[in-house]
């Protein structure tokens, strides 16, 4: 909670601070991979960096947890704060760098803001930050101590058992691990980071869903390539995996984290995703046939053809599995004998207390949501997991 001068003090300069917030995150960046060019080379996705999209995403947290907090001064935002805490913990982020990050967002702030940082404006925003890093720190500890991890050291080295070509530009590996170690727990829908090490010598870490329900000895995961455009390279981490990862090679993994995870309170559910955001949804399928449920499952999924559809021969199976569970798949080209065109859930049928699950493009993500509220699903049952930073609530 902000102590009541603070309050006054960020109430007062949130909307100078919001107006530059964009160039203090591009000046704090600058100044942290100057002072700490590692973070750059093996921390951070530098592809989010040179296409600028991680920055929103600090900003916009920053700015979203002070104008809560002068907002509901009794309260915090905990979807928020949990989601970046699970997102820090899969990538071995340690309460000790939050210093370093503080020191170089401040300087930018001194510097962007000149004459308007006062001490007293200064103190007001060193309470904002510390209070948001306090609270990360505090979850971000007991994620560690859920996954027996220590000092951050999230790693462990699995090795590729089987891979097979989903389609033509998804390939899923199959992995177990490469010590003696059991495989860790994990709750369907959560993922793992993958740190490959390429060409340049920089590690470079990304996020892939567990594609399984959780099982005794292998993980699976199922990775699309992205290619670029005329305009932007191709994915540095997807690409790697394509073309260098093979049955005996080893992958460097973190522990599972993720906060879209299945509530078993009974509920109606609906599992609704684009593309390779099919991910989450088959281990969730997977887990509701293991768990012998038996309510009601609406599964919806997008894409472009029967064809890109990964996994789609699963995602039936396990939909079929269910007693309870329908599919209804949409591909926007033509003939398939699905439906075709973009998702349209009107005659869908939803129950009342419904819960969703949703993971895809954001455009599709946008347009369920919108439908979901039209048929009376309460917003906060509405959860979603973003293949990127999260720039939906930042965005509005
Ligand atoms: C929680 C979570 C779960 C995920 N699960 C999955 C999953 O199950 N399967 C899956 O395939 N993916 C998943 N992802 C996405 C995955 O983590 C990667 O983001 C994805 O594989 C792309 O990484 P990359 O290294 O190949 O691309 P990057 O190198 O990170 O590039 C990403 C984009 O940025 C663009 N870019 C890079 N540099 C520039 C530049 N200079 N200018 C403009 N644009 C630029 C690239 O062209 C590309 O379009 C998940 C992500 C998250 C956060
Ligand atoms: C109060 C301080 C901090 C805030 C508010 C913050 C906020 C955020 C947010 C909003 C994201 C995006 C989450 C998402 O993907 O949806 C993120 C990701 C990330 N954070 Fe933090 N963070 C803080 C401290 C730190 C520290 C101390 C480090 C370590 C040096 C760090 C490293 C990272 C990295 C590496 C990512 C992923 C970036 C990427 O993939 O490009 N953060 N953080």
């Amino acid at each position: 909670m902000l102590t009541e001068p603070s309050a006054l003090v960020v109430r007062a300069t949130l909307p100078a601070v919001g107006a530059a917030i964009e160039d203090i995150t591009g000046l704090f960046y600058e100044k942290l991979f100057a002072a700490h060019p590692e973070l750059l080379r093996d921390l951070f996705n530098r592809g989010n960096q040179a296409a600028g999209s991680q920055r929103q995403a600090l900003a916009g947290s920053v700015a979203a947890f002070a104008t809560y907090l002068v907002d509901h001064p009794e309260d915090r935002p905990d979807v928020m704060l949990r989601r970046i805490a699970h997102k820090h913990a899969s990538l071995g982020v340690r309460p000790e760098q939050y210093p370093v990050v503080h020191e170089h967002l401040f300087a930018a702030i001194a510097e962007v803001l000149g004459d308007a940082v006062t001490p007293e404006v200064a103190a007001a925003w060193d309470e904002v930050y510390w209070l948001m890093a306090n609270a990360l720190i505090a979850i971000e500890t007991r994620l560690y101590e859920q996954r027996q991890v220590v000092d951050g050291d999230v790693w462990r080295e699995w090795e590729v058992v089987a891979r097979t070509e989903e389609t033509p530009d998804v390939a899923s590996f199959r992995l177990r691990p490469a010590d003696d170690r059991p495989a860790p727990d994990f709750r369907a829908g959560q993922y793992v980071s993958v740190q490959v090490r390429l060409a340049d010598g920089a590690r470079q870490i990304r996020q892939y869903s567990l594609t399984d329900a959780p099982g005794p000895e292998t993980r699976s995961i199922a990775v699309k390539r992205v290619h670029g455009t005329a305009a932007t390279p191709d994915g540095e981490v997807s690409c790697h995996l394509h073309e260098h990862v093979r049955v005996g090679d080893r992958l460097r993994l973190s522990a599972p984290y993720g906060e879209l995870t299945l509530d078993p309170d009974g509920a109606p559910l609906l599992l609704a995703s684009a593309g390779i955001g099919n991910t989450p949804m088959l281990a969730m399928l997977g887990q509701l046939h293991a768990d012998g449920h038996t309510g009601r499952v609406t599964v919806v999924h997008a894409d472009r053809s029967p064809d890109t559809h990964a996994l789609r021969a699963e995602h039936e199976a396990l939909t079929a599995k269910l007693p309870g569970a329908t599919a209804h798949f949409w591909y926007e080209r033509p003939g398939s004998g699905h439906r075709t065109g973009l998702v349209d859930l009107a005659d869908v049928p939803v129950a009342a207390g419904t819960r969703a699950y949703l993971c895809g493009p954001l455009p599709f993500m946008r347009a369920v949501r919108g439908q979901l509220l039209d048929k009376g699903v309460a917003a906060a049952d509405i959860h979603y997991e973003v293949f990127g930073p999260d720039l939906w609530l930042a965005a509005g």
